[in-house]
């Protein structure tokens, strides 16, 4: 894999992932990023990687549904393999307005696959990423393994299912080198604050309320942002073609028991005396339509085929995050001064 188009790139996982793959992977070919840059796509997120590996990373904005500029893609750059990030992502949003993610997340898979197989005597893989979400919901006592039958709940998981499904079905009619990753819940660096974890660190740091979406008893298996670029590595090397892998990090929690966490930290890495504490700010609110109550990841295939299991903890990766979210006020200010604040005041009367 020479020169890798990474779709989404300016995105959470997506920069999370280039940072990791020219940084510490051993990589040594080229990134092709290509993002629309939507409102969760920033720029910022990549500052200066271009200088720090020269020669290595391209940027290219461009709409993954726009076959034209993504033919050019592939041609100028001799794209030899395909990790697609880019995606409509915040279930919230898919139940407001879910035309983009049908475009994207359906029409853009499809129009990439169709690229992939046009050159397919160059593409050595197409990697997709997934979500755990295209599963639906599951009871006590079990997970979800590779083979557990799609039963997604919400617009944008239905879009991701359909997605998955169209991967696989290009790999089994067409022979393309496909493989898909299934991840739970990410948190870490650079993710955009209509997320549950930003939201609240963020919402914290100026004593506003904390919302939680029913009774907060919704059940959410988090796992820190480089294991899940790391796990997307080790696929894209050593994973069998035409496989799915499933992703989790081992860290099966209660929304509640979550915003409880991220105050209780704050409180200890920036004492605040005389406040009053920052439980007090939790706030319930309307629950999502349709909210999935339990996501639990069987990861053992990884862990077994390809020895990958997650190295943080909940612990270590969110006071990370914490630090990260307080070391980074200027890439938060300016995020925040974007279009999102009013979009979640408005949803939840905040
Ligand atoms: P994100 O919303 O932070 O980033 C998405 C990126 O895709 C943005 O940079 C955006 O500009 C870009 N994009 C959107 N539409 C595009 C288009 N039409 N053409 C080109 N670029 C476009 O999302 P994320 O949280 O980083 O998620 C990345 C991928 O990982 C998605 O496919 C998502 O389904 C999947 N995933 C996310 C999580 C999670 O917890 N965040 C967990 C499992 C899987
Ligand atoms: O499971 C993987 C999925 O995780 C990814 O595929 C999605 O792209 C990603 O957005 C995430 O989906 P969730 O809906 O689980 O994440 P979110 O951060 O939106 O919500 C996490 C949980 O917290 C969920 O049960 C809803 C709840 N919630 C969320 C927000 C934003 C709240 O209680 N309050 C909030 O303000």
């Amino acid at each position: 894999m020479k020169n890798m188009l990474v779709t989404g790139g300016c995105g959470f996982i997506g920069s999370n992932f280039i940072h990791y793959i020219l940084s510490e992977s051993g990589y040594k070919g080229r990134i092709i990023n290509v993002d629309k840059l939507t409102y969760a796509g920033n720029p910022e997120n990549l500052a200066g990687i271009d200088k720090k590996f020269p020669g290595r990373y391209c940027f290219v904005k461009a709409d993954i549904c726009d076959r034209q500029a993504m033919e050019m893609v592939f041609e100028k750059h001799q794209i030899d393999s395909v990790c697609h990030f880019a995606a409509e992502s915040h279930v919230d949003r898919s139940i407001v307005e879910p035309d983009a993610f049908i475009k994207t997340n359906i029409t853009g898979t499809f129009n990439l696959l169709e690229l992939a197989r046009s050159h397919k005597d160059k593409i050595l893989l197409f990697h997709h990423i997934s979500t755990d979400e295209v599963y639906g919901s599951i009871s006590d006592g079990s997970c979800f393994t590779e083979d557990t039958p799609y039963h997604p709940n919400s617009p944008y998981s239905a879009s991701k299912a359909a997605s998955d499904h169209l991967v696989r079905a290009y790999g089994t009619t067409y022979g393309l080198p496909v493989t898909i990753s299934n991840c739970s819940n990410n948190y870490g660096p650079y993710q955009f604050p209509e997320k549950l974890i930003p939201l609240i660190i963020l919402n914290a740091f100026e004593e506003k309320a904390l919302p939680v979406y029913g009774d907060g008893l919704n059940i959410r298996d988090w796992l820190y942002v480089t294991d899940h670029c790391k796990a997307i590595w080790l696929i894209m090397q050593n994973g069998k073609r035409g496989e799915t892998y499933n992703i989790g990090g081992d860290c099966e929690m209660r929304n509640i028991d979550v915003v409880k966490m991220i105050c209780d930290l704050i409180e200890k890495i920036m004492p605040r005396p005389n406040h009053p504490h920052l439980q007090e700010l939790i706030t319930f609110v309307k629950d999502r339509p349709g909210h999935d109550l339990r996501y639990a990841i069987d990861f053992s295939k990884l862990q077994t085929e390809l020895g990958w299991v997650p190295a943080e903890s909940f612990e270590t990766g969110i006071k990370k995050t914490i630090k990260w979210y307080i070391d980074n006020k200027n890439w938060v200010d300016r995020v925040k001064s974007g279009k999102y604040m009013s979009w979640i005041k408005q949803q939840y009367d905040l």
